[in-house]
Formats: structure tokens, sequence, C-alpha cells
């Protein structure tokens, strides 16, 4: 994600909160960022229902498997039911095999398997309905 790392600022993330209907969860260890999850919340205006979009999730690698994806994945569910939302939907790899088993045991089914859509690489579209 390097192309990207210039406009990854606290602005934009206030910003996106504050005008797109985005959040981010962080997890904490000793006062340091360790995980987070990121998304934004797609409605239209009659404000009935709404699709969030799952846009990133990750665990700081000497940290993994000790449950905080996990946590942070049922934070956004439980955040989702909150604001009323009726479906989570999100994009991944075949090949993140952790991503896939972590979507799967929290009741994520792939929708759709997109051949060669970005990048020139396969992706699944998963979803979970609230
Ligand atoms: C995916 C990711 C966020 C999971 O975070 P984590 O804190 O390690 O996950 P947890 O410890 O909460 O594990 C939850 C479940 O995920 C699956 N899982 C996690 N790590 C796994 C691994 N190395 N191999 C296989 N399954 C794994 C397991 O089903 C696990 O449940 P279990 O421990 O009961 O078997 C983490 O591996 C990560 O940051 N990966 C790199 C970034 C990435 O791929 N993000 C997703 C982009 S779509």
């Amino acid at each position: 994600m390097e192309f990207d790392l210039s406009r990854l600022v606290p602005e934009m993330y206030a910003k996106g909160i504050q005008e797109r209907n985005e959040f981010n969860f962080v997890a904490e260890e000793n006062g340091k960022i360790v995980g987070v999850a990121t998304g934004a919340i797609l409605r239209g205006s009659d404000k009935e229902g709404g699709l969030v979009l799952l846009r990133g999730i990750c665990v700081h690698p000497s940290l993994q498997r000790r449950g905080i994806g996990r946590a942070l994945l049922n934070r956004v569910v439980e955040y989702s039911k909150e604001q009323k939302c009726h479906k989570i939907t999100l994009y991944t790899l075949p090949v993140l095999i952790p991503a896939l088993n972590l979507y799967l045991k929290l009741g994520f089914v792939p929708e759709a398997y997109l051949q060669k859509e970005w990048w020139g690489v396969d992706f699944i579209k998963m979803s979970k309905w609230l």
C-alpha cells in the first residue's frame, strides 16, 4: 500500500469519520496501536439499512494469532448492528489464508470470485448479512 501512504494522515481519517461515515477501530497494547479495522457505511439518503464496506483489517505481525483480529472484527459486526446496517462486505485475496479463516469463523461467506479484478490478481468478495 506504499502508493497510499502520503494520504494516510490524521486529517484524512478525521475528515472520513465526519463526512463519509467512515470508522476506524484500533486494538491497543501498552499505549501502542497493534491492530486496526477500517471501513465505511454506505447508505442512501433514505437512511434505511446500510452496507458496511470493511476496507482493511490487520494485526501487527508479532502479535498475530492471539485473538486481536477476531476482537476487531467482532467490534465491526457489533457496530454495524448498532448502526442498523443490513450487510457487511469485503474484498480479500485467495492467498490470505489467515484472513479467509477469520472471516469464515465469524460467519462471512464467499459471495463472488472475481478473476483478475485488480492488479491482475484474483479477489474474493465475502459478506455477512446481519
Ligand atoms: C487476518 C489477521 C488480521 C488475523 O488477525 P489475528 O489477530 O492473527 O487473528 P486471531 O488470532 O483473532 O485469529 C482468529 C482466527 O483467524 C484464523 N487465523 C488467524 N491466523 C491464522 C493463521 N496463521 N493460519 C490460519 N488461520 C489463521 C483462525 O481461524 C483463527 O481462529 P483460531 O485461533 O480459533 O484458529 C492477521 O493475520 C493479519 O493482520 N494478516 C495480514 C493482513 C491481512 O491479510 N488482512 C486482511 C486483508 S483482506
